[in-house]
C-alpha cells in the first residue's frame, strides 16, 4: 500500500512520518483515523470543501497527507477545543523558528511556565481601555494611503500590484505604530520601516537567514535606544503604544522585545490578507459598502456595528482558516491513535461552515452577526487554547477603521477578478484581483 502510494506522487513525502505512523498503529490497540491518505495540497487545490467533503465521508477526525507529511484532520470547534485542551503537552503549535534570533523562541511556539509568563506581560501592555486611545490615528493612516491610490490608479495590469502595496502600506503602518508609537512621516518611522523591509522585502520570510539577522539587530538596537531612560520622558505616542506600557516596569527583556518586532512582522501581512479579503467582499456587495458608510458617519449606537458584522463574516467566510499543531509523542484521542510528528489540523474554516451554526454557510451575510453571537463553540476565529490571538480586538478594529474610510470616501469596483487561489500561507483572492476606487459624489444613506 505504501509503495503505490508514493509512485503516484510528484512530490517527495517525508516517508519517516508516514512510515512512523504506520508502523506504530501495527503494534498499537488502537489503530489510526480513517482515512484514504488522500493528499490535501493537491486535492484542496480544485475543491476548497475537500476536507468537508472529507468530514461527511469518513467522520470528523481522519487522516490524510499533506505538503509531505502525515496529516490527522479535526473538523468540528467543540471537539478540536476538547483535542487541544486534553492534550496541550502532547501538542506543539507549529510556527516560525526564531530562537536564532532571541532566547525562547517565538509567544506562539512558548508552552507552560514560559509561556505563561510571556502572555501575561503582554496583556498587561494591551488592555482594552488603552487600544482605544491608541487605535485613534489609525484611520488616517488607511484614508491617506487609499487616497493616493485613488489618486495614481494606473493600467488595470497593475491594479493587482499597487492595491496589495497600498494595503500593504496600511498594515505596517498601523502596527508600527501601535506597537512602537512611530508614527509615518517621523525619523522613527523611516528608521523602522527600512528594518522592516530588509526583515521582509516580499512577505513573510519562513527561515531565517543572515539578511532577516542583520535586520533583526538593527530594529532591535534602534528601539532599545528609543525607549531607553525614563518613560516620563517618551513622547505621547511612545508611550501609548505597546511596548511604551511595557517600558513602564523596565525594559522587557530580549525574548520580549524579540516576540514584539516579530508579532509586526507577522501581524502586519496576517492584517493585510484580511484587508484584502474585506475588499473583495466589499466589491461584490457594493449596497453593503454603502450601509457600512452611512454607519460611519451616524452616531455610535450600543451592540455590534453592522461593520463589525462585516468583519466577523469575512473572517468565518475566508481568512480564519486552521490551527496546527505537531504532536510530540504518542497519544489516543477518541480511541485513535495520534503517532509522534503527525501534523495536527484543526480545521476552523470548514467549521466555520456548520449549517446547524450558520444557515446557508456559504452564503456572505453579515446580519447573521448582528443578532445573538455565536457560542465559541460555533465560531473561534482566532484560536480555541491559551494561544489564542491577543490581538483579536485590535484586528477586528483595525479592519473596521480601514472599512470606514475606505466606505466613506469611495466605491469599489474591480478591474480584474476571478476565482480564490491557495496562496503560499492562506487561502487569497485571485492573484489578478485589483479594484477602482471613485470618490462618492452623494451621501450614501
Ligand atoms: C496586529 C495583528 C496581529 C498580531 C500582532 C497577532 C499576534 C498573534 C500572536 C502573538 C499570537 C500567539 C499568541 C500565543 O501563542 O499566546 C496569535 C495567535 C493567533 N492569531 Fe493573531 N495576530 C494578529 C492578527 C491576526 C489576524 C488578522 C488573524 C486572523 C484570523 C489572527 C489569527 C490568529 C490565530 C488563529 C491565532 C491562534 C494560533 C494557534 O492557536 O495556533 N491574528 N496572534
Amino acid at each position: 500500500m505504501f509503495s503505490r502510494f508514493r509512485q503516484a506522487l510528484p512530490r517527495p513525502l517525508s516517508h519517516s512520518t508516514i512510515a512512523y505512523a504506520y508502523a506504530r498503529a501495527a503494534v498499537s490497540r488502537h489503530r489510526l483515523p480513517p482515512g484514504d491518505l488522500a493528499r490535501l495540497d493537491v486535492e484542496e487545490k480544485t475543491d476548497r470543501a475537500f476536507i468537508l467533503h472529507q468530514a461527511e465521508r469518513l467522520g470528523p477526525i481522519f487522516k490524510a497527507i499533506g505538503w509531505g507529511e502525515f496529516y490527522i484532520c479535526v473538523v468540528g470547534l467543540a471537539l478540536g477545543r476538547r483535542l487541544l485542551r486534553d492534550h496541550g503537552d502532547d501538542l506543539r503549535p507549529m510556527t516560525l523558528d526564531l530562537t536564532s534570533l532571541f532566547p525562547k523562541g517565538f509567544l506562539r511556539q512558548m508552552q507552560g511556565d514560559d509561556h505563561r509568563h510571556y502572555r501575561r506581560a503582554l496583556n498587561r501592555a494591551i488592555k482594552p481601555g488603552d487600544l482605544e486611545a491608541g487605535t485613534r490615528e489609525l484611520e488616517q493612516i488607511a484614508l491617506c494611503a487609499l487616497a493616493d491610490y485613488a489618486a495614481g490608479e494606473g493600467a488595470p495590469r497593475e491594479a493587482a500590484e499597487a492595491y496589495l502595496a497600498t494595503l500593504s502600506t496600511i498594515t505596517t503602518a498601523m502596527t508600527i505604530q501601535l506597537f512602537f508609537g512611530a508614527a509615518p512621516g517621523t525619523a522613527a518611522y523611516d528608521r523602522l520601516l527600512a528594518g522592516y523591509r530588509k526583515l521582509g522585502p516580499h512577505g513573510l520570510v519562513w527561515n531565517v537567514t543572515p539578511q532577516q539577522q542583520r535586520a533583526f539587530v538593527e530594529i532591535r538596537d534602534f528601539l532599545q535606544e528609543r525607549f531607553a531612560g525614563d518613560p516620563a520622558r517618551l513622547d505621547p505616542a511612545a508611550r501609548q503604544s505597546v511596548l511604551g506600557r511595557m517600558v513602564e516596569d523596565g525594559m522587557p527583556d530580549a525574548t520580549m522585545i524579540g516576540n514584539l518586532i516579530y508579532m509586526v512582522e507577522t501581524g502586519r501581512y496576517d492584517t493585510h490578507a484580511l484587508l484584502r479579503w474585506l475588499t473583495k467582499h466589499a466589491v461584490d456587495n457594493p449596497a453593503m459598502l454603502a450601509r457600512m458608510a452611512a454607519e460611519a458617519d451616524a452616531a455610535p449606537a450600543p451592540g455590534v456595528t453592522f461593520t463589525e458584522a462585516f468583519v466577523l463574516e469575512t473572517l468565518r467566510m475566508n481568512q480564519s482558516e486552521r490551527l496546527m499543531r505537531r504532536a510530540q509523542r504518542d497519544f489516543v484521542f477518541d480511541g485513535f491513535l495520534i503517532p509522534k510528528r503527525a501534523t495536527v489540523r484543526v480545521c476552523l474554516w470548514e467549521s466555520h461552515k456548520s449549517p446547524d451554526a450558520f444557515p446557508q454557510p456559504f452564503e456572505f451575510n453579515p446580519d447573521r452577526f448582528l443578532t445573538a453571537p455565536p457560542s465559541s463553540d460555533a465560531f473561534a476565529p482566532f484560536g480555541l487554547d491559551q494561544h489564542k490571538c491577543p490581538f483579536s480586538d485590535m484586528s477586528v478594529r483595525m479592519s473596521v477603521l480601514f472599512l470606514r474610510a475606505l466606505a466613506r470616501s469611495y466605491t469599489v469596483a474591480a478591474v480584474a477578478d476571478g476565482r480564490p487561489i491557495r496562496g503560499a500561507y492562506h487561502w487569497e483572492p485571485a492573484t489578478h484581483f485589483g479594484v477602482r476606487l471613485q470618490r462618492r459624489t452623494s451621501s450614501p444613506a
